[in-house]
């Protein structure tokens, strides 16, 4: 059990010795840590419920706890806090369990659920941009801490492979190469194996067709033509489409595997296309379908919406499907192959109204409740000009880039602080890659998702104050530590014993843990987790600023030491692992 809920029943069994609730006795840490530990506001409602005096009530509870073997001190502040402060056995033994403890006080569950987390998102052809960024690293972070507290996450990356740019693809490759023979109507296959195209001709191909489409209508509806019978089973087009799916999936999954992010499925838009009809066919004999200029949608504004939600567009009057559409057949899809209990979409808060739409209908068709769906929203990454992410010729930057540019600043900033010297070049290259890359996640993961950030790199790559290069650091400075004793045991199974205030706020900085972890799954925020590593690292730093360690003398209190040094470098490691950040052994 983690402490908070454990001070909680303590300090519950004392209202309702009172024969008031328990649920009043709701422990959390202290405002003012300079006065206590924890603190219970309860007094103040209980005796509120009760027309008591909220003092006079405090004073009891507090009185009833004095008692207790976990407290120091049990006191009253102010109208009726009750102020708490445990006793170092008490610590001790609470940190005596948490470094025998697997998880290292770290939360669980009481049930699990089956998770679809649906994020990433990349569009076939088209290089991944910092838009895809943000989806990709908090959606790999949520999905690790769901499994840390016991889910079953199923991870989908989704990609964006049946729309519009699929049929811009084909046409613009049949512009330059008209004789390749998925373009023959007349040709029965079978279709070479290797493709007509390499990822560069895409990467070229694609903003060629996107912009011709833009100026020439007649072009446009070209590439629109060429999507429907995509989309309805042409067997060249089917074809072409497969090795663009696959030389452009064989990229993706490098550059996200460069960022430590991760997939079990790879499924896409198109998977869900051969749903579609028996879904909608479903959905019409609901009668929950209706047909509006040649379009068919299904209506999911309810009374009382505060802003007004349009239709889902099923089929629009040519018949071809929208994301809605897929969305909703995917629905179906992961209900039939996966029966998951939630289904969460790590996706840009622009996109909130889509998913609004989309679960709204998903709901009124019986296929999936809303409140089982969510939209795990979050702002963009913004330049300087607060405007989203822009390279200085103005383009999107591609994902690939923004990594070597961030590995570079990296290395950079290693040489001038003079950390990684006399490295192999490997070594250099690895430590460099890594630092760039916690720099990047760390200051994405440590806001909260739904706020906009500005990029900037100087400061996402200092090693001074809330930034990934400060924890790597840090975690590097523990263990230099512990190698320089060399004797203690590894796992930290040594008698703890804390004495001094540094290791007191140690103490509870690991102990924050459990709720930490709770707090980031009930929100779905990884800043949270981001907090508690900034928040261990800067205790650490205090207790060896404070406290003599490897060097200490007396034999009891340097054990106890080493073994408080290395439970925090190993939770620090769980805690970066949870936000998908990969540490040096050494810099
Ligand atoms: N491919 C989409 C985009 O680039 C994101 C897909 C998100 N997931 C979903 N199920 N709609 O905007």
């Amino acid at each position: 059990m983690i402490l908070l809920d454990e001070l909680s029943e303590i300090v519950g069994d004392a209202f309702a010795g009172e024969g008031l609730d328990r649920a009043y006795g709701a422990v959390r840490p202290a405002d003012r840590p300079d006065l206590a530990q924890f603190q219970c506001n309860g007094a103040l409602a209980a005796a509120k419920a009760q027309k008591q005096n909220p003092r006079a009530l405090g004073e009891k509870i507090a009185a009833s706890l004095a008692s207790h073997p976990a407290f120091r001190e049990a006191g009253v502040a102010g109208p009726g806090f009750i102020n708490l402060t445990l006793t170092d056995e008490f610590l001790n033994q609470k940190l005596t369990a948490l470094s025998a403890d697997e998880q290292l006080g770290g939360w669980r569950k009481a049930a699990k659920e089956k998770v679809v987390m649906d994020y990433g998102g990349p569009n076939v052809a088209k290089p991944l941009h910092v838009g895809h960024l943000r989806a990709a690293i908090i959606g790999e972070s949520l999905k690790r801490v769901f499994r840390f507290a016991g889910d079953d996450v199923i991870g989908d990356v989704h990609l964006g492979d049946w729309g519009l740019p699929m049929g811009q693809l084909i046409t613009e490759l049949q512009r330059e190469q008209p004789t390749l023979p998925y373009f023959d109507e007349a040709f029965e296959g079978p279709y070479p194996d290797e493709p007509p195209m390499t990822l560069e001709d895409l990467e070229r191909l694609y903003p060629i067709a996107s912009a011709a489409c833009k100026a020439d209508p007649q072009r446009a509806e070209e590439a629109r033509q060429a999507t429907a019978a995509l989309q309805a089973g042409r067997a060249g087009y089917r074809a072409l489409w497969s090795h663009f799916v696959a030389t452009s999936r064989a990229a993706i999954e490098r550059e996200y595997a460069d960022l430590g992010v991760t997939f079990d499925l790879w499924k896409g838009e198109a998977d869900a296309a051969p749903l579609v009809d028996d879904m909608a066919a479903e959905l019409r004999a609901q009668g929950i379908v209706e047909t509006s200029d040649g379009a068919e949608i299904i209506r999911v504004a309810v009374e009382g919406d505060k802003k007004k939600i349009p239709p889902l567009i099923l089929f629009k009057s040519d018949g071809s499907v929208l994301y809605g559409t897929t969305d909703l057949a995917t629905i179906v899809d992961r209900k039939q192959s996966l029966d998951p209990d939630r289904m969460l979409y790590v996706v840009d808060q622009r996109q909130a109204l889509h998913f609004e739409q989309v679960f709204r209908a998903a709901d009124r068709a019986d296929l999936f409740p809303a409140e089982r769906l969510e939209h795990i929203g979050f702002g963009t990454m913004n330049g300087k000009d607060g405007k989203p992410f822009k390279t200085r010729e103005g383009g999107v930057l591609k994902l690939r880039e923004l990594i070597d540019m961030v590995t570079d600043r990296a290395r950079a900033r290693l040489s001038e602080g003079g950390l990684a010297a006399g490295y192999s070049e490997d070594e250099t290259a690895d430590v460099a890659r890594k630092v760039g890359v916690a720099a990047l996640k760390f200051a994405d993961l440590s806001n909260p998702r739904i706020s906009d950030y500005v990029f900037d790199l100087d400061r996402f790559m200092s090693f001074e104050g809330k930034t990934g290069p400060y924890l790597l650091y840090a975690r590097v400075r523990i263990r230099s530590v512990l190698d320089k004793a060399g004797d203690v045991a590894a796992d930290g199974a040594g008698a703890i014993a804390i004495a001094t205030p540094e290791e007191r706020d140690l103490a509870l900085a690991l102990l924050a843990f459990g709720p930490a972890i709770r707090e980031a799954h009930e929100k779905r925020a990884p800043h949270v987790l981001c907090d508690h590593a900034f928040l261990l690292a800067q205790a650490f730093s205090k207790f060896y600023a404070a406290c003599r360690i490897a060097d200490e003398e007396n034999a009891a209190v340097r054990t106890s030491r080493l073994t408080l040094a290395t439970v925090v470098g190993r939770q620090l490691d769980l805690t970066l692992g949870l936000l998908g950040i990969e540490a040096p052994q050494r810099m």
